[in-house]
């Protein structure tokens, strides 16, 4: 006696997608836009060979998120980043190995490891910005983007790749970086250059780290940084309790590095054009800054930057409205059923792709009020936006929610901490669109003005 009826969620047969599957990587919002208004919350579209069913909204989501492995299951859809992270690691495991590795990254991001790293995202941001003149012409996201990689290298790949061999790792990330393009979701392997390039990278990323890791082992000097960490973990359940070799290493590195890297950037240039854009936001912000000096003296540590309650909300806010992962996948491994807020139960098929977009959620008039307005307020009681379950899903929520989410409003709050204190900001173009082209979905291109002040 079955009490599900066995109704796959509505198939939107014949969406026209020019260009085919790059388009739909490239840019999704106008077909989810369309698809809910027809559909509602849950709906299927039949892309190439492969059915992908959106999952859209506070009340489906939780579906989503909360699902068992053995049910929504990751490594599916996200296999394509194996040949970029390596083998032995994350994708390229099975679930029971990943779980134990990234506890082995949880353990790295202990509020204690947190407080030793904020120092260094700290200094790294008063150096960068000792460079910049009295008055200048930047765009935030290239800024951003090389001060992120200096405060990750320094914080997660470890002190000597920070200080003796920097430029050449970033310059084999950045051959990484450039063989994830479209076509790799599908076609990981495909035989063209940048995917040549990223293999050699690879390739010579983990001859310089296996000599990092036993220069140090053999040295028996110890680092505050993730590496450290990392090499010092053990498996627990699995894979005879060792510790991990220098190829899994590697390859968790380049993980989080590319979990960290874009992600932080991208809502780190999205605060300053909104708080530029913003003024009474920016000048609320530079207030707390005031503010916490006089408390807590001019350094910044753990404690004084959790006090930055204003910059946290425009963090958020930023965050809300443009959150770099446009979608988030999962594959079906058994039929799953969804109940929408209409009360109507679909199943899911085994072997449909399940993607839930945090862009559209977040826009979403049932989620937040005004959802097109920068309203970081909308975080502060008694409004508190935040609290509705499953409204703001811009770090995942659930049983995989990001990791690095209170490493990432560290190292973003540092980086602002500084400049509010330091600077002010002048958009010179209007506030940008979203790039949908990019992997990791960031601002157009944005000039903006800076002109160095003193509180
Ligand atoms: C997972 C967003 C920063 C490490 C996720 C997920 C999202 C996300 C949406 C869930 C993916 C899914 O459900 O499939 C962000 C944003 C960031 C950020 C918006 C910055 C503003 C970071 C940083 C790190 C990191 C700095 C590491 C240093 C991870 C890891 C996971 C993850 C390891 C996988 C968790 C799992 O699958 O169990 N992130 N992230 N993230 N993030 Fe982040």
């Amino acid at each position: 006696f079955n009490l599900l009826p066995s109704k796959r969620p509505p198939v939107w047969e014949g969406v026209p997608f020019i260009g085919g599957l790059l388009k739909f990587t490239g840019g999704p919002w106008k077909l989810l836009e369309n698809g809910y208004a027809k559909f509602g919350e849950c709906f299927t579209v039949p892309v190439a060979h492969r059915r992908v069913t959106f999952l859209i909204g506070p009340e489906v989501s939780p579906h989503f998120f909360k699902a068992g492995d053995d049910e929504m299951s990751q490594s599916e859809v996200y296999d394509f980043n194996i040949p970029t992270f390596g083998p032995g690691v994350v994708f390229d495991v099975e679930q029971k190995v990943r779980t134990e590795q990234f506890r082995m990254f949880t353990e790295a991001l202990t509020k204690n490891r947190l407080k030793s790293y904020v120092p260094h995202f700290n200094k790294e941001a008063e150096e960068y910005f000792a460079k910049w003149g009295e008055s200048g012409i930047i765009d935030f996201k290239d800024e951003f983007s090389k001060l992120i990689t200096l405060t990750a290298a320094r914080t997660l790949l470890g002190r000597e790749v920070r200080e003796q061999l920097f430029e050449q790792v970033a310059d084999l990330l950045h051959g990484l970086d450039e063989g994830m393009v479209p076509l790799s979701v599908f076609f990981p392997y495909a035989p063209i250059p940048v995917h040549f390039k990223r293999d050699r990278c690879r390739k010579a990323l983990a001859e310089i780290f296996a000599k990092v890791i036993r220069a140090r082992r053999e040295s028996g000097r110890r680092e505050e940084d993730v590496l450290q960490q990392f090499i010092d973990a053990r498996y627990q359940n699995v894979n005879g309790g060792r510790a991990l070799t220098e190829e899994e290493i590697t390859g968790l590195l380049i993980a989080v590095l590319f979990a960290g890297q874009h992600t932080s950037s991208i809502t780190t240039s999205w605060t300053g054009i909104f708080m530029a854009a913003n003024k009474k936001h920016y000048d609320k912000a530079a207030e707390e800054q005031k503010e916490i000096i006089k408390k807590f003296g001019n350094e910044l540590s753990f404690e004084t930057l959790s006090e930055m309650e204003v910059l946290h909300r425009n963090i958020t806010e930023a965050l809300r409205m443009h959150p770099p992962l446009l979608l988030v996948m999962r594959y079906a491994k058994k039929p799953f059923p969804v109940t929408t807020s209409t009360g109507k139960t679909y199943v899911i098929p085994k072997g449909d792709v399940v993607a839930a977009s945090p862009n559209f959620s977040h826009m979403l008039p049932q989620c937040f009020k005004d959802p097109k307005a920068y309203d970081p307020d909308r975080f502060a009681p008694p409004r508190e936006e935040q609290n509705k379950p499953y409204a703001f899903i811009g770090f995942g929520a659930g049983r995989h929610a990001c990791i690095g989410q209170n490493f990432a409003y560290l190292q973003i709050k540092a980086i602002w901490s500084v400049l509010l204190r330091n600077f002010d900001f002048e958009l010179l173009d209007p506030v940008p669109e979203a790039d949908y082209e990019s992997m990791v979905i960031g601002p157009k291109p944005c000039r903006v003005r800076y002109t160095r002040r003193k509180l």
